[in-house]
């Protein structure tokens, strides 16, 4: 369970702390700064009409806290140089540190070369976040646990898992029929961890990606047979790993598929995808914003926002992150 219990004290009411967003989540950014109880700082942050961003920061912020609350989704180039120019333009207007609040950071699937000739573009976005100026980032789910190495400032990693784990824990689900299932190899320790949480049994599919965007499903570990399967991933895409996963274990003879991730990137047709896959209900959060027209059907929609808003709470006073995963 997220540990909220000290939520009320000590407050950000007069502190010298100043909360930012550009245009990739300003619905999250709302949120997180109506339960910090404070206003979102006054800033310009549109194009020019030759495409170039173009940010000005409407009021000062020497001497301040700085958080600029920015997911790097939707048009990731976009709000990747937003998020840059803005903490860019925080540094030139002497704020006293500038915390990037990532919920979902972009790029993340680049963290490795997989054949000769690959860039590292994790490596390379952490580079450029650093050198426009931050001094410390928090995020959620990073694809790769490894990445905040590729940083030389403080990372706080934070999990959606408690709020997932909660929403299927009040589904009462039975226990005993229960099975999360690792959608590939990758996120086995997820997989295991959500299992541990929720008292049940754990499957593993492993999946090989014939080409970009496309998944296939190779092998299955685990009962599967009149099991109530729950599908656990970071990352909804173009919905194909999911689909796959989905129809896989249907075959096997599962009772009905659930699935859950923290970061609904929805690209191209996904929406559709999940619409008309056989998942029963599919769970994410507003890591990223989903479109109001796609939260009607099986996708449900659950907020960071308290999560995110203690982290930068904590932060703030300098108390624990960690004690809020209990
Ligand atoms: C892969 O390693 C990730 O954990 C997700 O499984 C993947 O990003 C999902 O992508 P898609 O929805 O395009 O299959």
């Amino acid at each position: 369970m997220l540990v909220l219990e000290e939520a009320a004290q000590p407050t950000l009411e007069n502190e010298n702390i100043v909360l930012f967003t550009g245009n990739a989540n300003p619905r999250l950014a709302q949120s997180i700064a109506r339960y910090l109880g404070l206003p979102l700082g006054s800033a310009l942050v549109g194009r020019f009409t030759n495409g170039e961003t173009r940010v000005r920061i409407e009021e000062n912020v020497r001497g301040a806290e700085a958080y600029v609350i920015q997911p790097t989704c939707g048009n990731v180039n976009d709000t990747l140089m937003e998020l840059l120019i803005m903490i860019d333009a925080l540094s030139r207007a002497s704020a006293r540190t500038i915390t990037a609040v990532i919920p979902y950071f972009g790029y993340a699937r680049q963290e490795r070369k997989t054949s000769g000739r690959e860039p590292i573009t994790a490596k390379l976005v952490s580079n450029l976040i650093t050198t426009a100026g931050a001094d410390r980032v928090v995020t959620v789910d990073l694809h790769a646990g490894a990445i905040q190495g590729f940083f030389d400032i403080p990372v706080d990693n934070l999990y959606a898992m408690p709020i997932l784990v909660e929403y299927f824990h009040r589904k009462n689900l039975k226990r005993e029929e229960l099975v999360v299932v690792s959608p590939d190899a990758g996120g086995v320790n997820r997989a295991r961890a959500y299992a541990e949480r929720l008292d049940c049994g754990l499957a593993i599919i492993f999946k090989r990606r014939p080409e970009p965007d496309k998944a296939e499903v190779t092998e299955i570990v685990g009962e599967i047979e009149g099991r109530t399967c729950l599908i656990i991933d970071d990352i909804i895409s173009t919905g194909g790993t999911l689909s796959a996963a989905v129809d896989t274990l249907l075959n096997l003879g599962a009772r009905e598929v659930y699935a859950a991730a923290t970061h609904p990137v929805l690209a191209g047709d996904a929406i559709n995808i999940i619409e008309s896959s056989r998942v029963k209900e599919l769970v994410v959060t507003d890591t990223i914003p989903v479109p109001s027209s796609a939260r009607q059907g099986k996708i449900t929609v659950l907020s960071v926002d308290a999560l995110l808003g203690e982290a930068i709470r904590r932060n703030y006073f300098n108390l624990s992150v960690s004690k809020l995963f209990g």
